[in-house]
């Protein structure tokens, strides 16, 4: 055999989830995506960590370790603290994701400038617009400081030594997916690169603190893009929900290692930026309609705080051998199960119907609590008979047709009775005893039964 042609080592990797694979295949065994592999080579030992990266310390007793809230540092903006725990932690690293225009480089910009107002030099690098669209942008939300660095850069060691040698408070990569290092030869966005860039800042932000903020494509099913490798490496996952279509725009918390997750952050996007939703609630019943069947308000917990939202549903009869069922906001095979439990308990007869199901304002809503509010809602739709506007209700339903406790109860009555609501619907346990607020009546069901006597 002729030597001389060193032989490039290759492997296919699986773009949306990082799978890594000798052959090509068309359906990802990891995450079930088709059409993710990419050939990408690969080298024959772990990428080389510099020196200057490697901690090289001793283990140190727990309490000789010093750490404390200080290290905190807020944003300004309290809905986006709200999200991070209380506030950007040093050292740490976080992935903001969502979809293309949602408003991404908006919040970060808008978060810069505030910190950028408090003394704090802040660097923005951009691998995807030039200077002057970053100008632009910063223009209409108000970002002049001159605290407010803005680099415009993708290669890798360029934009490490900018950080080394201005030392700025927080970094904002913006995006992941362009930075490009030249220890590969694959295309930046690709898995090897996406984890390779990432991996060196992360360990930079660690061994300086220097917070770095890292902003995440999404590829069309929601995950973000390439890196799903990358939650695993980053301490905090900010998600954005909710679409174009919608002015407003949700954050969540998908995961956070200095704080509880599935905190939700509300704001608006105006013409200077995105705007804080302080009320919530109100925010998602403004346009609720008075006096319709089918519509009942649910106060749902998103994270710690609770939001009251408002499920809508339509149930007419098919014209179709198959009746449609289609649920937006709510998961559909709840929605499956709700149907044949009220069919069976409360003998309303649905199974001939075409079922739509909506949460107004495109929120979605993923907890049990939700329940009573879907069958109120479906009951209210098949009768036509509309539930009082100033009734809200809440709970889980069993297959036997028993509706169960939730946790907090307290708060959701508590919301509800703050945003005026006179009568609640909530399940009958027994260990959890409640003191009302006094103008908030309660009814207490143990089974679906019950309902039907209150609804009404
Ligand atoms: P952008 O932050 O560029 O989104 P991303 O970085 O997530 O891709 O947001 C762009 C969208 O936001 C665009 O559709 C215009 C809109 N926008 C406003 O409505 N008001 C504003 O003040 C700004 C800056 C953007
Ligand atoms: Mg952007």
């Amino acid at each position: 055999m002729k030597d001389g042609l060193k032989k490039v080592k290759t492997q296919f990797f699986c773009q949306n989830c990082g799978h890594q694979s000798p052959k090509w295949l068309g359906k990802c065994p990891s995450c079930g995506e088709w059409n993710q592999f990419v050939e990408e080579e690969i080298r024959g030992t772990a990428p080389a960590i510099s020196s200057e990266f490697q901690f090289a310390g001793s283990p140190l007793p727990i309490d000789a370790i010093t750490a404390d809230e200080k290290e905190r540092v807020g944003t300004g903006i309290a809905e986006m603290d709200r999200v991070l725990g209380g506030g950007i932690v040093s050292g740490s690293a976080i992935l903001v994701g969502g979809d293309p225009g949602i408003g991404k480089s908006t919040l970060l910009l808008q978060v810069l400038q505030c910190l950028a107002e408090r003394d704090m030099k802040v660097l923005y690098v951009s691998g995807e617009e030039s200077a002057k669209q970053i100008k632009l942008r910063g223009s209409r939300v108000g970002a002049s400081s001159t605290n407010l660095l803005v680099l415009v850069e993708i290669a890798l060691s360029n934009i490490i030594q900018q950080i080394k040698e201005l030392s700025p408070h927080v970094v904002v990569i913006d995006s992941i997916q362009t930075v490009y290092s030249s220890a590969l030869s694959s295309a930046p966005g690709s898995v090897g690169q996406v984890r390779e860039t990432s991996g060196t800042l992360i360990l930079l932000s660690k061994k300086t603190g220097i917070p770095v903020f890292l902003i995440g494509h999404v590829t069309k099913d929601g995950s973000i893009a390439g890196p799903k490798v990358l939650e695993h490496m980053v301490d905090t996952v900010l998600y954005f929900e909710g679409d174009g279509g919608h002015t407003y725009r949700i954050i969540r918390t998908m995961k956070n290692r200095y704080g509880p997750t599935n905190e939700i952050g509300v704001f608006e996007m105006r013409e200077n930026g995105l705007q804080q939703v302080a009320n919530p609630s109100a925010f998602f019943l403004a346009e609720r309609p008075e006096g319709a069947a089918g519509s009942v308000v649910v106060p749902s917990m998103e994270g710690t705080r609770p939001i009251l939202i408002e499920i809508q549903s339509l149930v007419s009869p098919t014209n179709l051998g198959m009746p449609r069922r289609t649920a937006i906001g709510v998961d559909h095979n709840r929605v499956s199960m709700l149907v044949a439990v009220i069919d069976r308990i409360c003998g309303l007869h649905l199974g001939n119907q075409d079922i739509f199901i909506n949460v107004a304002g495109g929120v979605k809503v993923d907890e049990p609590a939700v329940d009573l509010g879907i069958v109120s809602s479906l009951i209210s739709g098949f009768l036509d008979r509309p539930i009082d506007s100033g009734t809200v209700v809440f709970g889980e339903v069993g297959l036997t047709g028993e509706v169960r406790g939730i946790s907090q109860m307290e708060t959701r009555i508590k919301e509800a009775a703050r945003m005026g609501f006179k009568r609640c619907i909530l399940p009958r346990t027994l260990s959890c005893e409640i003191v009302p607020p006094t103008k908030i009546k309660l009814f207490r069901i143990g089974t679906l039964r019950e309902l039907l006597e209150c609804l009404f």
